[in-house]
């Protein structure tokens, strides 16, 4: 028997080398953990337990028969984060560039499955250099392979994806079709055509980091979530970002404890300016009403003139969507609307509770929003809160005008509790503009035009750019002193505890994509 003991050792001592010594070098010269480093950070100590550590490539083809490596360039298994069940895979790069093989996929397929009837978060930690070239098409039935399952445990469990390394060609789709990426600044990118191609094709001349970096992603194009200074950043993300988030859609979000006190944050009381057209910094709202240090910012860079995250209040997860009055005066747009339409739909699918801060001047105007489609994207918002069925709160700080009214968690959208400030503005549009259009008869034939125009500007903003109309109404359940916020979003979220609320029974949904 020890004989045989012996061999297994060395077997699995030969696998733990991946590609060998002189690749693991190599790989950290570039700055970069190794497969195994990286899951050691992630899991908690002891806990990991690799499965498929011994799987080889079949392939015979450009003289793959004499290159073989344990385990094949992916190490996949589960273990726990903070004490829950998670699956991972984690490609290693110092194998064939951690490209993706047949039987490379087969061992991610299996512990997406596994991750699926067990009901766990599933964890992508991507370094590779795509399909491998010498398998030809069955690496490419591979990703597809991959592609079907993370689409069909799309909201059913959360999946995440980290990128430490290329990742390029339609091996980008998986990340893209999980729940959230997270991306690692000068070690990481992700391009379905590189900068040679492009050269070639557009004559545009861009660095890797320029066309598919973190930076460029977490800013330009929205495509990943997060863009983390290292990998151990990155990997911490992750286990917060968890923290978050129920192992699947069967189970409630998770809570911490948490201890009553005094619920009153006089200081909101001053954060709205006097001066309507003033912009504020809506996370110091959101900082005043969470509970302390709570927050974790989604899409931090990318349309920054709406504000996502995940935070808890009383202990709670809840997930928040706040205009941002600081950047283009909170006004939505393409971005803004796709950005938080997305984070909505995720919390609606893991039932996470939602709240949104309501400070909108409307939507954006220009022939740019109009020839790209701020319809179709603005639908997309508007839809993904009013089929959401978990408990939603607004509360609307400052502005609510025009179809942005609606489409920001309104009660005619379904939303549970809608709470005002005083300083809320809830109208068609804004006074100046209204005055022009329905008092235009009576400022064209007014002497003193200017002086008209202000006059019936005025009487609008005194009518309208008020809460009570909409309270008057029960568009507004009530509308509160800014301090009481905190207590009043705590008691209304215990309130709906038990909210049930279901869609029509229907194949799925037809969101306008
Ligand atoms: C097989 C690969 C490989 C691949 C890299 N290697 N990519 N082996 N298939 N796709 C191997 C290299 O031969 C090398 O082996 C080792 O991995 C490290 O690669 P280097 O080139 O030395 O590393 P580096 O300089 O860091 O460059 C990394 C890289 C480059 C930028 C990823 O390797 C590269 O451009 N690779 C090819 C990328 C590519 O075109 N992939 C196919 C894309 S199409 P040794 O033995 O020297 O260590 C695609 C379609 C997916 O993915 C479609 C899904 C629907």
């Amino acid at each position: 028997m020890d004989s045989k003991i012996n061999i297994l050792e060395q077997k699995k001592a030969e696998a733990l080398l991946g590609g060998g010594e002189k690749r693991i070098e190599s790989q950290h010269k570039k700055g970069k953990l190794t497969a195994r480093e990286r899951i050691h950070l992630l899991m908690d100590e002891g806990s990991f337990e690799e499965i498929g550590m011994l799987v080889t490539h079949r392939s015979t083809d450009f003289g793959l028969d004499k290159e073989r490596y344990l385990g094949d360039g992916v190490v996949t298994g589960y273990g726990n984060i903070n004490g829950r069940l998670v699956y991972v895979f984690s490609q290693d790069f110092t194998v064939f560039g951690g490209s993706l093989s047949e039987t490379h996929a087969e061992k991610i397929c299996k512990i997406m499955d596994l991750a699926m009837q067990n009901g766990a978060p599933v964890i992508g930690l991507n370094d590779s250099g795509g399909a491998r070239i010498q398998e030809g098409v069955v690496s490419l039935g591979g990703y597809a392979d991959i592609f079907y399952r993370n689409v069909r445990a799309s909201g059913v469990i959360p999946q995440l994806s980290a990128i430490m390394g290329p990742c390029a060609g339609g091996a980008v789709y998986s990340p893209a079709i999980t729940d959230f990426i997270l991306m690692v600044e000068n070690t990481s990118y992700m391009f379905v055509t590189g900068p040679n191609v492009v050269k070639t094709v557009t004559h545009e001349e861009v660095t890797s980091e320029e066309l598919g970096g973190a930076m460029t992603h977490a800013s330009k194009s929205g495509v990943t979530h997060f863009a983390c200074a290292n990998e151990v950043e990155a990997l911490n993300h992750i286990k917060q970002l968890l923290s978050y988030v129920p192992q699947n859609c069967e189970e409630d979000a998770p809570s911490v404890p948490y201890e009553a006190g005094n619920e009153l944050r006089p200081v909101l009381n001053t954060i709205i300016p006097d001066n309507a057209n003033q912009p504020y910094d809506i996370r110091e709202v959101i900082e005043q009403v969470i509970d302390a240090d709570s927050f974790l910012e989604v899409h931090k860079n990318f349309a920054e003139n709406i504000v996502v995250g995940f935070a808890r209040l009383a202990g709670k997860s809840i997930g928040i969507v706040a205009n941002q009055p600081a950047v283009l005066a909170g006004v939505l747009d393409i971005h803004s609307s796709t950005k938080a339409a997305r984070f909505v739909r995720f919390c609606d699918s893991f039932n996470i509770p939602l709240l949104v801060f309501e400070d909108v001047p409307g939507f954006l105007p220009g022939t740019d929003q109009e020839w790209n489609a701020i319809i179709t994207n603005g639908a997309k918002l508007l839809y993904a809160f009013s089929e959401a069925t978990v408990p939603r709160i607004t509360v609307i700080t400052r502005k609510a005008y025009g179809g942005a009214y609606d489409v920001m968690n309104s009660k005619h959208i379904g939303a549970d509790m809608n709470y005002a400030w005083p300083s809320a503005e809830i109208a068609v549009m804004g006074a100046k503009g209204a005055a022009e259009i329905i008092f235009k008869n009576e400022i064209a034939a007014a002497k003193d035009k200017d002086a008209k125009w202000k006059e019936k500007e005025a009487e609008y903003q005194t009518m309208f750019a008020n809460p009570y109309r909409a309270a008057e109404r029960g568009f507004v359940d009530e509308v509160i002193k800014p301090e009481e916020t905190r207590m009043k979003l705590i008691r209304a979220f215990k309130m709906l505890e038990n909210k049930v609320d279901k869609l029509p029974q229907k194949k799925h949904g037809n969101i306008p994509l």
